[in-house]
């Protein structure tokens, strides 16, 4: 059956299209850590759109907005924020869970910063209307076709890991997945029914060269800025989509020879995830891939609270959030961890805007605090402080304004 199935997918025409034809010729520009670091002399501005969304996102994103604030002021940079509705508080506003308002305030800026969206109340909503479209059309809207996750094990949280400790201890890797092509969006896909009347779901792993090729780029660059080392996650002895992502990667990677580039099927990356993380530094891998392997990845670090994201596109601004969601079960009891939040800040600075020195000074402050012994309910262990989402950003400002990175 399985080979009937494949027949009558191979067999529709015209050939297979994942992404609007019009993206094709669009030059990359790659900002992952831009070399334009700021300097204290100049006063430089930066229009940020503030998406609080729902739950415990505006508790979130009102303290990273206090340590970007503090931050960007040490170091002679500004930011004006526009604040603007997303998710269920656009829909309880507006009706729509991404109002044109806000995407278009979105596209203006030079960064977004999102704190999380959804809940129970719009969860029986229809498709159209629920949070999560809102955020599937920003990131539509924003073309942002390459997601960044860090999974870094603090010294400090190493026991917050579900793996042995000598095993987690150290790991500092990025997970550099595709986000808006291969099998999620390519067609054909649908249900049907095959030969023998049976019926069938079908979907469609498909890349074209540009695809693979910006996002390859993005991922040597990133690697580029940290230890130079690049694993691609692919699926090349079995499928051609996969055949086709491993020679563009390899055909990309004459252009970064200094970037040690190797290779891995899927299934062993998922294995060596677990039994060796260390080995791993920058993977880049596509959208089905990555969706699991960062999952996999971030929980090595046992802390959904700490886990900041960035999502890029070839031009234009970059989208930075949490990887958690909107936790309705503490929203609005000061419980929540706004660090990853915070980190996602830094992220914005570091890839976004090419800020490295800010996102170094917060980035050095969030560690300072955790040094300090405290904690939010998600990581706290005996022994240490327990404190709720302000205190802890408080303390943060503290380690901003006291804390200087080694790079300053
Ligand atoms: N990008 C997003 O905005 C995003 C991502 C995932 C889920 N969601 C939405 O969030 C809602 C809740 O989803 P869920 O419960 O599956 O996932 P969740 O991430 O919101 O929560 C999972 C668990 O982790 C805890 N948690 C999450 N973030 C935390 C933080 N910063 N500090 C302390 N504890 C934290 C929660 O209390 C909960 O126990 C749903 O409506 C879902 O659709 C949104």
């Amino acid at each position: 059956m399985a080979a009937s199935t494949s027949m009558q997918v191979m067999s529709v025409k015209p050939p297979f299209q994942s992404q609007p034809q019009n993206n094709i010729k669009k030059p990359v520009i790659i900002r992952c850590c831009s070399s334009s670091s700021s300097t204290t002399a100049a006063k430089k501005s930066y229009n940020i759109t503030l998406l609080p969304g729902d739950g415990i996102g505006p508790e979130v994103i009102s303290v990273a907005k206090n340590v970007l604030n503090l931050a960007g002021s040490i170091e002679g940079i500004e930011f004006k924020f526009n604040e603007k509705l997303m998710g269920g508080a656009a829909l309880d506003a507006t009706g729509v869970p991404l109002p044109e308002e806000t995407l278009t305030a979105a596209k203006q800026s030079d960064a977004v910063l999102l704190g999380a969206i959804g809940g129970y109340k719009w969860d029986k909503n229809e498709k159209h209307l629920k949070p999560e479209t809102g955020l599937l059309q920003l990131r539509e809207g924003l073309e942002v076709f390459a997601n960044l996750r860090p999974a870094s094990v603090l010294p400090q949280l190493v026991d917050a890991s579900t793996l042995k400790k000598e095993v987690a201890e150290g790991v500092d890797l990025m997970v550099v997945r595709e986000l808006t092509g291969g099998i999620y969006f390519g067609k054909p896909r649908g249900f049907g029914t095959n030969e023998n009347g049976e019926e069938i779901g079908f979907n469609t792993e498909v890349y074209a060269a540009y695809e693979i090729d910006r996002i390859a780029r993005i991922a040597f660059e990133t690697a580029r800025k940290r230890s130079g080392k690049l694993c691609s996650v692919d699926k090349a002895n079995v499928l051609e989509a996969s055949m086709f992502w491993r020679k563009r990667v390899m055909a990309i990677a004459e252009e970064y020879p200094d970037v040690e580039l190797s290779h891995m099927y899927v299934d062993n990356a998922a294995m060596q995830l677990v039994r060796n993380p260390k080995q791993f530094d920058t993977i880049v891998t596509n959208n089905i891939f990555g969706d699991i392997l960062s999952d996999e990845a971030s929980m090595i670090t046992g802390s959904i609270g700490m886990l900041p994201s960035a999502s890029l596109g070839a031009s234009g601004p970059g989208l930075f959030e949490p990887i958690h969601g909107s936790a309705p079960d503490i929203a609005g009891q000061d419980k929540a961890n706004p660090l990853a939040t915070i980190l996602s800040a830094a992220m914005l600075l570091k890839y976004g805007l090419g800020e490295v020195k800010v996102a170094e000074r917060i980035e050095l402050a969030v560690l300072d605090t955790l040094n300090r012994g405290f904690r939010t309910g998600d990581i706290y262990s005996a022994g240490n402080k327990l404190v709720g989402c302000k205190e802890i950003g408080e303390e943060v400002l503290k380690s901003v304004d006291t804390k200087t990175p080694a790079s300053v």
